[in-house]
């Protein structure tokens, strides 16, 4: 802890730990759903899933371990919205042949929420959220295949795919998207969960529309703000009044600032620079969020950058996926970026708006008193969890009950699980969850789970 606050005082940052987690306790409302306390469990994508997008063993072992851990809100992991979006071949995908196979993810965590209750009154069901996703220029339904909003030969560089590889999607074929969403939108309802994310992050398709200020001769690219941001509104305007009501929420995971210059970035300063990462320009995220809680979404997750690009801003890391390098700055000044942008916007938009805060698993078991600061000054509402989740799943319970995480099982930050992830194999946590996921580090090849 002394360490930690010497190294916070010696760059300077505006982070503060405090010891009483009380904060974290609190309970919430959401429209007409109630959490029990400001814990929340990011989207971590497990690449397990069959062919058809259905779940696995591995898929329910999480989603019973993410149950197990007593959060208030459990964002399940991004699911394709049809067929050439997915980011893998292995990821979930929820269509009407599969839909009771899907609701095994439901169940399990159900279970082990039962379970919980039954040990401590505290522990309540969570609220359970679904990504839905078009992984655009990161498609690989099976190879790489790349939809891409406009050309930008950086980006497919640092993904090893060609510029020529894939197409740039016509304003026809992002139309036609919307019913993908609608039916995927319908089917997480009819199933049981509480809401849809509309992803607009980490540079997927719909975070990329974005930045589409390259993007000629169409409705959703160009200079203005209307023009980059009418495909996205379109959809969720769309789903909120086909679906949304005081039980079911459509919200967003969101990124506020991609980390990549204009004018290819999104929440960045527009002034072509060289200077990298690139100046954060908060105005047009301010105003999305206005716009889109106009329309009716009461609840975002906010997040940054693009984990193909420079998994640092995304993510800050001890070490680096095996090739890669460390980034310049120390991985506090990545947590500072994460928590001081969402501190701006929590304190530019409507109070009733719910903000999820990004960043935390870094910071170990020092992770709950930084994150009771936030919230107990009303710079975020909800803290979320992503690493963590995977190496310590408990540690909802950990912290509701003990005040404290337990040291030895906090994520170490070393990568491995994107590692897995970039092999092309199933994705846990390599060191505190070695028994499953340490064999597919070192090799084993996916069996028929
Ligand atoms: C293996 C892996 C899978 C992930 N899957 C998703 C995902 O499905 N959807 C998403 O929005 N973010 C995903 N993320 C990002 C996390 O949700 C989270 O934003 C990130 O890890 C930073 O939070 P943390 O410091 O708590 O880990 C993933 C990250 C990793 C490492």
């Amino acid at each position: 802890m002394d360490q930690l606050e010497k190294k916070i005082k010696e760059l300077k940052l505006d982070l503060h730990l405090i010891p009483n987690v009380d904060s974290l306790k609190q309970p919430l409302k959401i429209a007409n759903l109630s959490i029990s306390n400001r814990l929340c469990i990011h989207p971590m994508e497990g690449c397990d899933a069959t062919a058809d997008g259905s779940p696995t063993r591995l898929t329910k072992r999480r989603y019973h371990r993410f149950g197990s851990s007593g959060v208030g809100i459990i964002w399940y992991e991004s699911t394709a919205i049809n067929p050439q979006g997915r980011s893998n071949p292995f990821q979930l995908m929820l269509n009407e042949e599969n839909k009771n196979a899907f609701q095994d993810i439901i169940k399990e965590a159900e279970k082990a929420e039962e379970q919980l209750n039954k040990i401590n009154g505290i522990f309540k069901k969570s609220i359970k959220i679904l990504q839905l996703k078009h992984s655009g220029r990161y498609s690989r339904p099976g190879k790489k295949f790349p939809q891409r909003m406009y050309s930008y030969e950086p980006l497919d560089k640092a993904y090893h795919q060609s510029i020529s590889d894939g197409k740039i999607f016509s304003d026809n074929d992002l139309e036609e998207l919307e019913t993908d969403f609608r039916e995927s939108t319908r089917l997480a309802k009819e199933i049981g969960f509480d809401g849809v994310d509309i992803k607009i992050c980490h540079r997927y398709l719909l975070n990329e529309s974005l930045s589409a200020f390259s993007r000629e001769n169409s409705k959703y690219g160009g200079d203005l703000y209307e023009e980059r941001t009418r495909l996205l509104k379109n959809i969720i305007e769309k789903m909120v009044s086909q679906f949304s009501s005081n039980k079911f929420l459509i919200c967003s995971r969101m990124n506020i600032y991609d980390g990549i210059s204009y004018p290819y970035g999104w929440g960045v300063e527009k002034k072509i620079t060289e200077k990298y990462p690139p100046i954060p320009d908060l105005s047009e995220p301010i105003q999305l969020i206005k716009d889109l809680h106009e329309i009716g979404v009461d609840l975002f997750n906010l997040t940054l950058g693009n984990p193909y690009f420079d998994s640092s801003i995304s993510r800050p890391f001890d070490q680096p996926v095996q090739g890669e390098n460390l980034p310049d700055e120390h991985p506090l000044q990545g947590i500072f970026r994460f928590i001081n942008l969402t501190r701006k916007i929590k304190s530019a938009i409507p109070s009733d708006v719910n903000i999820i805060g990004t960043g935390y698993s870094w910071l170990r078991e020092y992770s709950p008193f930084v994150a009771a600061y936030e919230v107990s000054k009303g710079n975020v509402d909800i803290v979320g969890f992503g690493r963590m989740a995977f190496a310590n799943p408990e540690f909802g319970k950990q912290i509701l009950l003990n005040n404290e995480l337990n040291a030895s099982k906090c994520c170490i930050s070393c990568s491995k699980c994107t590692e897995l992830m970039r092999k092309g194999a199933v994705t846990g946590c390599v060191i505190r969850d070695s028994e499953i996921y340490l064999p597919y580090y070192k090799g084993k090849q996916r069996e028929n789970m």
